[in-house]
This record gives C-alpha cells, structure tokens and sequence, in this order.
C-alpha cells in the first residue's frame, strides 16, 4: 500500500503531468516525483514535448544522488524501449531506486513491460495508486492508443436557444471574449483541429493558435483539417495560409462512407498514423452530425450564450439523400453525462459525454472518463512556484510530430 508521502506525491505527480497537455503527441503526459529514502521529495519532472527528456529522466536529474534508495512515484508505468531517450527503467535502475509507485500501466505494447523489467531488477512495484485521477489526465492518449484512432473533443457554440449560426450564416460574434481565449487553450490542448468545407466557404476561420486579443500564434500549432469531399477549399483560404500545417482531406484521399461523403472513420485512423492522439472538431452542423451519428465524438465542450435568436442553425444538421441514405441522422437520441458546468464570462460552459447506445464505453475506460479531465489552467499557483524543473524548460519549443512513440 502507498504510503501517505507516496500518495501526495502521486497527486503532485499529477498536476506536473498536465503541464505537457497539447505537446507531448504522440506520447502522453507524464509526471514523476523522486522521493529519498526518508520519504523527502528530492526531484519532480514532467515530459514537456515529444522527443524531449520523459519525466523520470528530468526528476532523476533534479534529484541527484539523493535518489538511491528512494523511490520514484510516476503516473504512467515507466516505458521499457529504446526510443530517442533511452528506457527510463533503465535509468531508475541505474540510478539506485529502490521502490517505483505507479498510477496507470501503459496500454501501449511498443513500450515494453517497465514494471516487469523493474520487478525483475529486485525493484518493489506497487500499482494503481491515484489511477482514476492519472488516467483522466491522459485520457486522450489512453483512448487513442487502445482503439487506434484519437479522443475527438466536438467544441460548439450556441446561443440559449440552441443556434449555432445566423440565418445569413456568421457565427463568430454568439459568445464572448472570454469563450473564445477558453477555446485557444482547447485547441492549444489538441493535435488537430477539424472543420468542414462548409464553415471554410461561410467563416473562412484560421484556425490557429493564437492570442485573441493580439493575435500573436502561439509556437505550436495544431494541425489544421478540413473534411472536404470534392476539394472545394479556395486557394485564397485562410486554413492555406502557411502559418500552420494543413490537411484538405478529401474523398479520393481518404475514401467514402456508404453516403458518399467522406469516411471520418478512415480519416480519423489517417490521423492516428500522423501521430494525432487529440482531435478538436469546431464545426459545422453537417459535419458534427456525422461524426456523432458515427459514435465518433468522446466528448462535448459547449459555450452557451445568453443571447436568443429565434432562427438560424442548429447545433446539427442531418438530412435523408434522394437514395435514401441517411447522412449525420441520429436513429435514436444520444444520451449524454455532463461532467462540468461552469461560467466563462458571461456564457455557460459545459462539458458531456456521450453515453453511445451500440457502442457501450469500454469497461477499462468507463472510469476514465468520468473524472474532469485535468487541464493546464487548473494547476495551482502553488503548484508552478514548488517545481524546479518549470525553470528553464523550454515546454513550447522544439516540439515534432513523429508518427511513433519515443
Ligand atoms: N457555432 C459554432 O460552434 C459553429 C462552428 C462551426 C461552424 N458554424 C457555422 O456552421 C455553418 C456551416 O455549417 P456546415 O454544416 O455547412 O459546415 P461543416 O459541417 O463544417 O461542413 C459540412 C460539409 O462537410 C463535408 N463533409 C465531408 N464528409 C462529411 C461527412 N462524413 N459528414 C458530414 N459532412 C461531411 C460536406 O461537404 P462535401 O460534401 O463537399 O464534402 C458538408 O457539406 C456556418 O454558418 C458556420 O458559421 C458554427
């Protein structure tokens, strides 16, 4: 059983995880706390983006020498492989732990056996410590990772009456200012943003990253996809404008689904091999209404307003073709859990999660995903100011896509 100090250090552990949110793909987040042989934390790091040192390597730094005969509590069960940095068992090992506490084991067979290989080093293991917490704090990578395709987050905007846009179309000006920064963190916090033809022709959005009061992009940008069967994007769109990579998926890339449109679930496992494991989906109606009609969302974030319009566009758009197939039609209603209300400015923001009739979560997962998953704005003050390793550590730059994991 973990001990008190164990326990708390799993917690820090934790919050220091969620720091590597929306840089670390195709890895997850990650964080560890050393603890010495008096149960003193002596060392805490996190994986601040792909490629870069993983967490225990980062707290094993920090901790030095007092490290031997401590222990190393970490949230993810240590990986075994040889990638771009190394085995981390090997480094625990090496560097004289003599306990490993570990909240979530990684679903993740390139990864390796840590906890065997630890086991086997005549390292104490003890497993399931905070899981619940941890894994909602990776819940985009562990679903992504266990089915082969990304967690998608459908982000909407409505106003009280549930319209998403306008009878002539804008939709920009429904919700505030405050909702709009809430939205860059979200699309800060993913690997993809996906959007259809339809809001290119009638918004032409950027998409970007980007400070909304100033405009100035953030250093990593998401990439930007547009689902557009026929390529009708403009060369003059703005998703075209360089400052960000951009994919215009089409039908003769991607392939058709049986309504001819394009098949979002080849193009979401496209994206899987891109090494997206968090996908956004910022609109419109027709395209949301065919992903929720595939049992293809995981997650609902809505930005409410206390506005009425009393015409304009619903939230989504089915329609039956003249060959009978059905595209984006709900056969029955979708029952959802709302897992988050909050007040962002003036509007409401909620978060729900879409209890599938056929498609019955995962037993493994049904526990993941009903904690609120952690966010970066969430970690305390307190938090920032304990952690050493926040000093120096270059989380935005230098972060690469690679299609596997390191
Ligand atoms: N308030 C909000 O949160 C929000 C967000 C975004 C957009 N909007 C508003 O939504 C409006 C645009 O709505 P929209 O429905 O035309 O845009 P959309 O949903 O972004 O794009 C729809 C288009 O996506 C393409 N598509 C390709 N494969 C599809 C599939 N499997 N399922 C569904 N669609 C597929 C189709 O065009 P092809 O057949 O040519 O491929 C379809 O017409 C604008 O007024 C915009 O302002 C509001």
């Amino acid at each position: 059983m973990a001990s008190r100090a164990e326990d708390e250090a799993m917690r820090h552990a934790i919050a220091l995880a969620a720091f590597g949110l929306g840089t670390t793909s195709p890895n997850p987040v990650m964080g560890c706390v050393i603890l010495d042989s008096q149960e003193r934390v002596v060392g805490e790091g996190f994986h601040a983006y792909a490629g870069g040192p993983h967490a225990e390597i980062v707290a094993l730094a920090h901790a030095g020498e007092r490290a031997k005969n401590g222990t190393a509590v970490v949230t993810l069960e240590s990986c075994d492989s040889v990638g771009r940095t190394g085995p981390c068992t090997r480094a625990l090992i090496q560097a004289g732990i003599r306990r490993v506490v570990i909240a979530v084991s990684d679903p993740n067979p390139l990864a390796g056996h840590g906890a065997t290989t630890l086991r086997a080093a005549g390292i104490e293991v003890e497993q399931g410590v905070r899981e619940e917490e941890a894994a909602a704090g990776n819940v985009a990578w562990l679903t992504a990772v266990r089915r082969g395709w990304p967690y998608v987050t459908w982000r909407v905007a409505s106003t009280l009456d549930g319209r998403t846009a306008a009878v002539d179309n804008s939709s920009e000006w429904i919700t505030s200012e405050a909702a709009r920064i809430d939205v860059h963190q979200l699309r800060g916090e993913a690997d993809a943003i996906i959007i259809g033809v339809g809001t290119v022709l009638a918004d032409n959005p950027r998409l970007t990253v980007r400070n909304v009061r100033d405009g100035s992009l953030a250093i990593r940008q998401s990439l930007r996809v547009v689902v557009d069967g026929d390529g009708e994007t403009p060369d003059d769109a703005r998703v075209r404008d360089g400052l960000a990579e951009t994919w215009i998926a089409t039908a003769a890339e991607v392939g058709t689904g049986p309504d001819g449109l394009v098949d979002l679930r080849a193009l979401l496992r496209g994206l899987y091999q891109r090494g997206v494991r968090a996908a956004l989906l910022e609109g419109g109606p027709t395209l949301a209404a065919g992903f929720l009609s595939a049992g293809l969302v995981d997650r609902v974030i809505g930005y409410m307003a206390p506005k009425l319009l009393g015409a304009g566009r619903p939230s989504l758009s089915g329609k039956e073709l003249s060959n009978g197939v059905g595209v984006g039609i709900l056969r029955e209603p979708i029952d959802l859990e709302f897992t988050e209300i909050t007040l962002v400015g003036p509007d409401i923001r909620y978060t729900a999660v879409p209890r599938y009739p056929a498609r019955k979560p995962e037993p493994s997962l049904t526990a993941q995903l009903t904690p609120r998953v952690p966010k970066k704005a969430d970690i305390s003050a307190e938090e920032r100011a304990s952690s050493d390793i926040m000093r120096g550590v270059p989380i935005r730059s230098g972060s690469t896509k690679e299609k596997g994991e390191d």
